[in-house]
């Protein structure tokens, strides 16, 4: 089974994260769902409730280390499998994995080619893969993850946020990421959109707006995850219709 992969992008700060945590609590019941925290500060986690033990970074530093003292015919595939299953959080209806830092100085081709391989089997596990990544998008650069199904570029209604996403728009295309959709996500939105704000600037559709919601502000000040966001609450709402625009989490 290939899972629907879905990722989420944007300039520091914009909402990255709690948009991928409230996709990730859409689509959990009945998941399942892999999220993957592609942002070296690693917060995906918190957003969800989930503490994480290990990284892929880590793992990564780990066995390089050991590599030079191993005898020879221990297999390095099975021990970078295991070490694998061992980063990953599990919770109902979706699993956690937390890339980490990037790489050294070191060279990582052999743990990176092994790595990728074994995640890409991993994420056939999944019906859904859920990307939080960070600003540069440095993860999705380095193609530890396959195609990405729909790109969410979220962005505050402002001019300057509007150029930043059309920025990410470029630079995930000259990755040469095979992404099958992109969009606009237009987050902690007051009210009506500003008159006047042109938001063509992004070079995006766009896909829907979420409100500001002092819940979602509430929560995160208090370190509590998202899923103590009540149900009807204006941010859920509103990416569970965004989901619904893009047919996701309706199928079967
Ligand atoms: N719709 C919203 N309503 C109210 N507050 C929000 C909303 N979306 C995000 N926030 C708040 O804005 C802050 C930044 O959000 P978030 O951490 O999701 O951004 P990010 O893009 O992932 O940031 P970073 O670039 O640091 O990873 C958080 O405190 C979050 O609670
Ligand atoms: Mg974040």
């Amino acid at each position: 089974m290939r899972p629907q992969v879905i990722a989420v992008a944007g300039k520091g700060g914009t909402g990255k994260t709690t948009l991928a945590a409230l996709v990730i609590e859409c689509l959990r019941d009945p998941g399942p769902v892999l999220a993957v925290d592609a942002d070296p500060n690693c917060n995906l986690g918190e957003a969800l409730g989930l503490k994480v033990e290990r990284t892929i970074g880590q793992l990564r530093d780990e066995v390089l280390e050991r590599i030079a003292d191993l005898p020879p015919g221990v297999p390095k595939d099975q021990l970078l499998e295991l070490g694998l299953h061992q980063c990953l959080v599990e919770d109902r209806g979706v699993d956690l994995l937390s890339m980490g830092h990037g790489e050294g100085p070191r060279c990582y081709c052999m743990v990176n080619h092994v790595l990728r391989r074994a995640i890409e089997t991993l994420q056939g596990n999944y019906r859904y893969v859920v990307l939080d990544n960070e600003a540069g998008m440095e993860h999705l650069s380095r193609r530890t993850t396959q195609d990405v199904d729909v790109l969410l570029v979220v962005a505050e209604p402002t001019p300057v946020s509007l150029r930043a996403a059309r920025r990410i728009k470029d630079i995930a295309e000259s990755l040469g990421i095979r992404v099958g959709k992109k969009f606009l996500v237009l987050n902690r939105v007051r009210g009506e959109l500003p008159p006047g704000l042109a938001v063509e600037e992004a070079a995006l559709p766009l896909l829907g707006i979420i409100p500001y919601d002092p819940q979602v502000e509430e929560l995160a000040a208090r370190g509590r995850p998202l899923s103590g966001l009540p149900p009807d609450s204006p941010a859920r709402r509103a990416v569970q219709g965004l989901l619904g625009k893009l047919g996701i989490g309706k199928e079967g």
